[in-house]
């Protein structure tokens, strides 16, 4: 199981949570790291090399910031432009299929906010279904998400064990069963 982790953050220097993420990915040399603002900081994409990468593993986490309960932009124009007709969909299309496709997010708001009754009004999982979905069209198996929720609440000891949990849910999630849908 080759795992690729592709992180987007505009800001990483800046970062707790995802920076704290990537140094203790960059502790597992069996995960390839592909940090997209430091390979494309004019946000010019190498659509050939991505997929190639992407041809290249069978897992692929996309790490990220919430932005608007959404991805940052880059993660987002990578989407638009890398999972080609063709390549991940459509006839022939199948580079994609049977790959495992995660999300890990860092959010603001709190565990309690990311529910029915609270703040957010609905869950991450609810907030990732477009995630979800994305996987399901290009015909990959989607993991259960991993999330660090209240990122202003930032101690040491959270950075640390985030990190460590979010390693060890890298290399131990199994897919979602898919649900069954009648055609
Ligand atoms: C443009 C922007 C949009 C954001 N949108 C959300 C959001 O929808 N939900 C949320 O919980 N946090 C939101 N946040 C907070 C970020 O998710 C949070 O700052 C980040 O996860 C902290 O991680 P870091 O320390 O790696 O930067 C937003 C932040 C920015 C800058």
């Amino acid at each position: 199981m080759k795992t690729l982790v592709i992180v987007t953050h505009p800001n990483i220097e800046a970062s707790n949570w995802n920076k704290s993420w990537l140094k203790e990915l960059q502790k597992h040399g069996d995960i390839t790291i592909h940090e997209l603002h430091k390979k494309y900081p004019d946000e010019n994409i190498d659509v050939s090399a991505e997929q190639r990468l992407i041809e290249a593993h069978d897992r692929i986490i996309f790490q990220y910031p919430l932005y608007w309960y959404s991805t940052p932009p880059l993660l987002k124009k990578w989407f638009d432009s890398v999972l080609l007709y063709g390549w991940a969909y459509g006839p022939d299309g199948n580079k994609t299929e049977g790959k495992e496709v995660g999300v890990a997010i860092s959010t603001y708001g709190t565990e309690e906010s990311y529910q029915a009754t609270g703040f957010n009004r609905y869950t991450l999982q609810e907030i990732l279904r477009p995630m979800e979905a994305l996987a399901h069209f290009i015909s990959a198996k989607y993991l259960p998400h991993f999330s660090l929720n209240d990122t202003s609440d930032v101690t040491n000891e959270r950075l640390v064990q985030s990190s460590l949990d979010y390693v060890q849910h890298i290399k131990t999630v199994k897919p979602v069963k898919p649900v069954e849908v009648a055609q």
